[in-house]
């Protein structure tokens, strides 16, 4: 599927994100933040766990940086061609049914920031199949060419990388029953002028 959202089925292995899965769960977790002020967090907007992967920290993830720069370097000149220089600490998500794990609608991209980037283009690596929980669906708001229902079976195979401009509105909807894990990378670059 190649639109404003883009995405590979089964990009790759059940066993390389179980891998990434059990090497980032060694990793501290932490309550996320909402905008660039570290400071900001709102359980009625976003309910979730997560754990930073740092490659330069962990030499261990040195493959998963690898694993999303290509896919990012792929849909960037297939598609976007934003200037993209800069790939931060990725986060692991989880979302698990004991706290109603959500993400109310929201942009990745934060528009007044003091730095000179912008977050650019998301990439979100699904690791849990779809089996394993409910709810939890990843939903686009305000894009051309929503995706069929195949597309959302699709993108909720582990192993499936998900790509969209990171100013395309999303949420993900509470997950009922089981745990939906993701690693999310946010690639930046010079802000957008
Ligand atoms: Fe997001």
């Amino acid at each position: 599927m190649k639109q404003e959202l883009c995405y590979w089925a089964n990009y790759t292995t059940p066993t390389i994100c179980d891998k990434i899965t059990s090497l980032a769960m060694n990793l501290e977790e932490q309550t996320p933040t909402l905008g660039f002020n570290s400071g900001d967090q709102n359980d009625s907007i976003r309910r979730s766990r997560v754990r930073w992967v740092d490659h330069n920290v962990n030499p261990e993830f040195g493959f998963v940086n690898d694993l999303m720069w290509k896919g990012l370097l792929q849909v960037n000149l297939d598609f976007y061609n934003f200037n993209v220089t800069k790939l931060p600490p990725m986060q692991f998500t989880e979302y698990d049914e004991s706290y109603k794990g959500e993400y109310k609608m929201h942009q990745d991209v934060f528009w007044i920031n003091p730095g000179p980037n912008h977050r650019k283009i998301t990439l979100i690596l699904q690791l849990t199949d779809s089996s394993e929980y409910e709810g939890g669906d990843l939903v686009f708001h305000y894009i051309d060419g929503h995706p069929s229902v195949e597309d959302n079976k699709a993108m909720k195979q582990k192993g499936s990388l998900i790509a969209f401009p990171s100013f395309i509105f999303h949420q993900l909807t509470p997950v009922t029953r089981g745990t939906r894990r993701s690693l999310v990378a946010w690639f930046e670059g010079p802000k957008f002028q």
